[in-house]
């Protein structure tokens, strides 16, 4: 028994130490969230090793010897003993929950310079909206995929357009739920550079697993870069442009042979655009519920590019589709 208890105990150590169970942490919450993880895991480690110990040794202890079927000796109640396994939990408990409550507040906590970005999800993409960065025609730049300068504080603003979906950096730690008609809130400060994931955490529907995006978290000056380029982008339109867009946003999911891209979520485009006029390919990115192509689900393409992009952005995509596909009457 020891011997076997010797075994298990060093596989699990083995375990224990060597899978990193953790995402990296890449923000100022991340550390606070990860502190409160840890410390509750070591008192939970610490409680269960005391009972499972205690309980093992009573069992080997005590244990009735061969042929005893007596009843054992009646026992009532230690008042000493009540109390101290009373107060231990409660003053456990309790503990954890201060110290939770505080790393909380201190996650949460907002200093002036930050900024704010609006999280519209839907089934099943993800909306960034920046309200203090104007683009062409006086409208907030919109986006989908999430862009951030490194060590600036965001306050999220979170909400759905229909059923919930849920939020969530793992990187970052926060997760925050998306409900319908109410604005949820959360902040992150991100403190590494690099691209993260941006996955819905809310089972949603049909399309739940791909409800994914990303986040890129740039130097200020490849912020601001960035910032420009949108504008530049949402400005010009045309084919050009309607070529990196489909790159960056629609190749994931659509084989198209032009753009070398090879996706499989949805239908394959050098077919199902062959031929098709620039108001079916229009009405097919934004409204892409009106026909759909045979084999494939109603609601799995995202309604929302029709706000996501702006209007000589769908003409440029719709440009360089017509030129892709070899566009004429359909
Ligand atoms: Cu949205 Cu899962």
């Amino acid at each position: 028994m020891t011997l076997v208890g010797v075994a298990v105990g060093a596989a699990l150590a083995v375990v224990a130490v060597f899978i990193p169970w953790l995402p990296d942490a890449a923000s100022e919450q991340a550390d606070l969230i990860d502190s409160v993880y840890w410390v509750v895991t070591i008192i939970c480690v610490v409680v269960f090793a005391v009972v499972a110990g205690v309980s093992g040794y009573a069992v080997y202890k005590f244990r009735a010897p061969p042929g005893d079927s007596d009843d054992g000796s009646p026992i009532h109640g230690h008042t000493g003993l009540e109390i101290v396994w009373t107060l231990i939990p409660t003053v456990l408990v309790t503990g954890i929950a201060i110290y939770s409550g505080v790393a909380l507040a201190q996650a949460e906590d907002l200093p002036p310079d930050h900024r704010t970005i609006e999280v519209t999800s839907e089934q099943f993409a993800w909306t960034f909206t920046y309200p203090d960065i104007e683009v062409e025609g006086g409208n907030a730049l919109t986006t989908g995929e999430l862009v951030l300068p490194i060590d600036q504080a965001v306050r999220f603003e979170i909400t759905s357009k229909d059923v919930i979906h849920s939020f969530w950096v793992p990187e970052w730690r926060m997760k925050q739920d998306a409900v319908k008609g109410i604005t949820t809130r959360t902040t992150v400060t991100p403190t590494e550079l690099g691209t993260f994931p941006v996955i819905c955490t809310e089972l949603c529907g049909l399309g739940h697993a791909i409800m994914r995006s990303q986040a890129r978290v740039l130097s200020p000056a490849d912020f601001e870069a960035w910032v420009e380029e949108q504008r530049r982008l949402a400005r010009e339109g045309g084919a050009v442009q309607g070529a990196d867009l489909f790159a960056a946003q629609c190749g994931s999911c659509h084989v198209l042979a032009d753009a070398e891209t090879l996706g499989q979520v949805g239908p394959n485009l050098d077919e199902a655009l062959q031929g098709a006029d620039a108001e079916f390919i229009m009405e097919s990115i934004v409204d892409p519920s009106a026909e759909i192509a045979e084999g494939y689900q109603d609601g799995v393409m995202p309604s929302n590019y029709g706000e996501i992009f702006t209007e000589p952005q769908l003409e440029g995509l719709v440009e360089y589709l017509l030129e892709a596909t070899g566009g004429g009457a359909r």
